[in-house]
C-alpha cells in the first residue's frame, strides 16, 4: 500500500479560474437540477460543495484504510495514523503553521469553544469582539466572561478607530473575524495585530470565512489562534481546525478527557499526551481529516491568489449589481474590497427576505440564504428582522452572478 502523506502543490495564479470548466466538473452537485432548471448554488458561506477528490478520500478511508488511529498495531492502523497525521501536516502547512500546533476539531465553533475554556477565564475578564461576529465567536465568550464590543462606523463596519480606546487591564483577547460571514468584507488586520501587540494581547481570528477565499499565513496575520470549519472550505462537515501558537497551547487546559488524549491512565490519575494530542479525545474523524486536507491541497492546486482574485472579482460585480437598485438596501456599502459575498434586504411589501429566498429558489433555481445568518447581534444593531445573503466560491462563474442579478432585477427593480 502507497501512504500518501500529502504536500501541497503551488501554483502561481493564472487569471483564468473564472472561466475554467474544468474547476466545476470536479463538483458532481453541480450537476444537480432544481425544479428541472439548472442550479444556481450562491450559499457557499453556509456550506460549500465538496470535489471528487474529497469524496475519493473519504472513500479511501473506508474502502482501504478503515482503522483507529494512534491506537492499533496492524497495517491498517499504521496506514490510518500516517494518513491522519499527513493531514495534520498538509492543514498545518495550509496555514503556514507547525502540526504540532495543530488541533483537529469538529468546527470553528468547537475551536473557539477549545480556548474560551482553556484559557481559564474569569467572569471579570473582558473579550474584545466586533458585532459583525458570528455566533461562533460570540456565545462562547458571552457566558465566560464580559464581552466588549467594537462600535460599527458609518458605513456598518467595525469602527477600527476606537479599538485602541477599549483596551483595559481586564482585556484578555481581541477575537475577530478574519472575513465576514455577512458582509464579505475582510477585517482591519493591520489595526487588530498592531494594537493587539502594542497591549500585549492575544489575537484569535475566526478564519471560518476567510479560509476557503484567501491565502492565510499565521505569521504574516500575528495571530495566536485561528479557527476555520472543513465545510466552508469544500471540505466535509464535522471537522475544523484550530491553530495556535505552541507557547499558547501548552498553557491551555485540556477541556474534553477520553480516549486517545492520554499517555497512561491509572486508578487514581492520569499523564497527559503533549498538545496537540491532548486536545483530542476520544476516537477523531479520520475521514474527515483525510477529506480536509484533500479540500486544502484542491484549493491550493488552484492558486490561492487565484481564488481571492475570482472570490473579489465577483464580490465586485456583486455590489456593483445591487448597489444601484433602489428597493434593495445592500448591507455595509462602504465596504472597500468584498470577498464574493453580498447581503441585503428587500423593500416590497409583503415580500420578505425569507419569501424572497423562496421565490428565488422556486422560479429560478438560485439557491440564497434568507435569515440572520448566524449574526443576530449585527441584525439587532441595525434594526433588521433578516436579510438575503448570496455568497460565492471557486465554482461560481459569473455567469451565475449575473443569472442572480438578472433575476433580482425582475422582483425588485
Ligand atoms: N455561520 C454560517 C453562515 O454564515 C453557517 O451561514
Amino acid at each position: 500500500m502507497v501512504v500518501n502523506v500529502p504536500v501541497l502543490p503551488k501554483r502561481p495564479g493564472s487569471g483564468k479560474l473564472a472561466m475554467d470548466p474544468a474547476i466545476r466538473a470536479e463538483f458532481p452537485m453541480l450537476r444537480r437540477l432544481v425544479h428541472d432548471m439548472p442550479m444556481v448554488y450562491l450559499d457557499s458561506a453556509s456550506t460549500s460543495l465538496k470535489p471528487r477528490s474529497v469524496l475519493e478520500a473519504i472513500r479511501f478511508y473506508h474502502e482501504e484504510i478503515t482503522a483507529n488511529v494512534h491506537r492499533s498495531t496492524h497495517p491498517l492502523g499504521e496506514a490510518a495514523t500516517l494518513h491522519y497525521e499527513g493531514a495534520r501536516g498538509c492543514v498545518a502547512q495550509f496555514l503556514g503553521g507547525r502540526p504540532d500546533e495543530l488541533v483537529f476539531v469538529r468546527n470553528t465553533t468547537e475551536a473557539i469553544n477549545l480556548v474560551a475554556m482553556g484559557l481559564g477565564l474569569k467572569e471579570e475578564d473582558e473579550i474584545l469582539i466586533t458585532p459583525l461576529e458570528h455566533h461562533s465567536n460570540q456565545l462562547p465568550w458571552l457566558t465566560r466572561a464580559r464581552v466588549v464590543y467594537l462600535p460599527l462606523d458609518a458605513a456598518g463596519l467595525p469602527d477600527e478607530e476606537l479599538l485602541e480606546g477599549l483596551i483595559t487591564p481586564r482585556t484578555r483577547l481581541l477575537a475577530v473575524s478574519l472575513l465576514s460571514n455577512i458582509t464579505g468584507a475582510r477585517g482591519h488586520m493591520k489595526t487588530w495585530r498592531e494594537v493587539a501587540s502594542r497591549h500585549g494581547i492575544p489575537l484569535l481570528l475566526d478564519a471560518s470565512q476567510a479560509a476557503g477565499h484567501m491565502g492565510i499565513d499565521v505569521a504574516t496575520l500575528g495571530c495566536d489562534f485561528l479557527a476555520f470549519s472543513g465545510h466552508k472550505v469544500c471540505g466535509p462537515t464535522g471537522i475544523g481546525a484550530l491553530w495556535a501558537r505552541r507557547e499558547r497551547l501548552e498553557k491551555m487546559a485540556p477541556t474534553l478527557l477520553g480516549g486517545g488524549m492520554v499517555h497512561t491512565s491509572r486508578l487514581d490519575g492520569y499523564s497527559l499526551k503533549e498538545p496537540p494530542w491532548c486536545f483530542e479525545a476520544g476516537t477523531p474523524n479520520v475521514e474527515g481529516a483525510l477529506g480536509l486536507a484533500a479540500a486544502l491541497e484542491f484549493l491550493s492546486s488552484l492558486g490561492m491568489d487565484e481564488v481571492a482574485e475570482h472570490s473579489l472579482a465577483l464580490g465586485r460585480r456583486l455590489k456593483e449589481g445591487l448597489a444601484p437598485l433602489a428597493r434593495l438596501r445592500l448591507l455595509a456599502p462602504g465596504a472597500g474590497d468584498r470577498y464574493g459575498i453580498a447581503s441585503f434586504t428587500v423593500d416590497v411589501p409583503g415580500l420578505s427576505a425569507e419569501a424572497f429566498g423562496r421565490l428565488m429558489a422556486d422560479s429560478y433555481g438560485i439557491l440564497l440564504s434568507a435569515g440572520r445568518h448566524c449574526t443576530h447581534p449585527y441584525h439587532d444593531m441595525l434594526g433588521l428582522e433578516a436579510t438575503v445573503r448570496a455568497s460565492t466560491h471557486v465554482y461560481t462563474t459569473s455567469d451565475e452572478v449575473e443569472v442572480f442579478l438578472a433575476a433580482t432585477r425582475q422582483l425588485v427593480g
